[in-house]
């Protein structure tokens, strides 16, 4: 009777045996090389013109366009449950403030500077990134300054983009993030930095990868930047463009990038993957973009899956590929979900 208990036959191989390495659920959280934490987390905040406005956009649920009047109420109780990081967008609401040259991205009165201030005043602590474009502030709706013909001017774009880079550093921007996809911009902010002598206290975070396509409808719904006419498929990457990506990768390094972004996130796991093998000695960020973000939505209210389950489970994906920053809409969320 004593040896009955031996008689499980044990060939010698024992490595199909997985079960047991994740049967408790701390188990399974030690198969994760990274963990969501807080500080990865940074939220995009859409601020208008409008100083008491606050509207929901239909497109982007439950996020608000708001003015600078309501941002310290919004974001007092979420810097409370560890919001440590916001991106700033600037939306001009007020008719006729766009022209070609989109001169209110750094008019010193306009929200985004303002918000900078009023920010680094209210909240010392409080990470401050500004999205630098210009497309919410052209009449044309492109990311720079055109030719006759309609195409980018992108000597002249990146003269005026490292300009406005430049004026939200100077108002206190921790972290100055061009996403307009320019040839050479980097290099540029990066030189305007050093001459300034600032360069070593402002993060530059390069939209790297930044992908053309049709998740980005939301977004262009709150902060008003779709394109009068055309479309972005001359300067944001096509969708199949992975050695072009890594190109850009490369040279944005090289260019001085502080921090590479990936965007979007979900839908191009093996950019931010290979943004952390090409960028492997500094952080990659991944941004989960307005159209992901309502697609997830989306599905949950459609019965298809738990929304906290399918967000968390995006994420992880985006962290398993090599991102340890994640943009994100579901920043509230995830501050209330990892709270308990
Ligand atoms: C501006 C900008 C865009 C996004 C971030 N910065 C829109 C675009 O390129 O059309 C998209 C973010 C999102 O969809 O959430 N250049
Ligand atoms: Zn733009």
């Amino acid at each position: 009777a004593s040896t009955a208990a031996t008689s499980v036959s044990i060939s010698g191989d024992i490595s199909s045996q997985l079960h047991g390495g994740y049967s408790h659920p701390l188990a399974r959280s030690w198969q994760a090389e990274r963990q969501l934490t807080k500080s990865m987390l940074i939220y995009p905040l859409f601020v208008s013109d409008q100083p008491d406005e606050e509207v929901l956009i239909p497109s982007l649920p439950g996020q608000c366009r708001r003015g600078i009047n309501r941002l310290v109420p919004f974001l007092e109780p979420l810097i409370k449950k560890g919001l440590q990081s916001v991106m700033l967008f600037g939306v001009p609401v007020a008719p006729g403030v766009k022209d070609a040259l989109g001169t209110a991205a750094d008019d010193p009165k306009g929200p985004v500077i303002q918000s900078i201030k009023l920010l680094r005043r209210r909240f010392p602590d409080l990470f401050i990134t500004t999205d630098v474009c210009l497309c919410e502030y052209t009449s044309h709706g492109h990311c720079g300054i055109l030719r006759e013909d309609g195409s980018l001017n992108n000597e002249l774009s990146v003269d005026r983009i490292s300009d406005v880079a430049m004026a939200y550093a100077y108002a206190g921007a921790h972290c100055v993030a061009p996403s307009d996809m320019n040839d050479g911009r980097i290099r540029a902010i990066k030189l305007k930095l050093i001459e300034a002598g600032i360069s070593h206290k402002v993060v530059l975070m390069s939209y790297a990868a930044k992908f053309s396509g049709c998740l980005y409808g939301p977004f262009r719904d709150a902060a008003g930047s779709c394109p009068s006419f055309g479309d972005r498929k001359c300067y944001q990457l096509p969708p199949g463009g992975r050695g072009l990506a890594r190109r850009a990768i490369t040279r944005d390094i090289q260019e001085g990038a502080d921090i590479i972004m990936v965007k979007p996130a979900s839908q191009y796991l093996d950019i931010i993957s290979d943004a952390k093998e090409i960028g492997r000695d500094l952080p990659v960020a991944a941004y989960q973009v307005s159209g992901e973000f309502a697609m997830i939505h989306a599905g949950a209210k459609a019965g298809v899956f738990d929304l906290k389950t399918m967000a968390f489970e995006a994420t992880q994906g985006i962290l398993r590929a090599g991102a340890t920053i994640v943009v994100s809409y579901f920043t509230p969320d995830f501050l209330e979900w990892l709270s308990n």
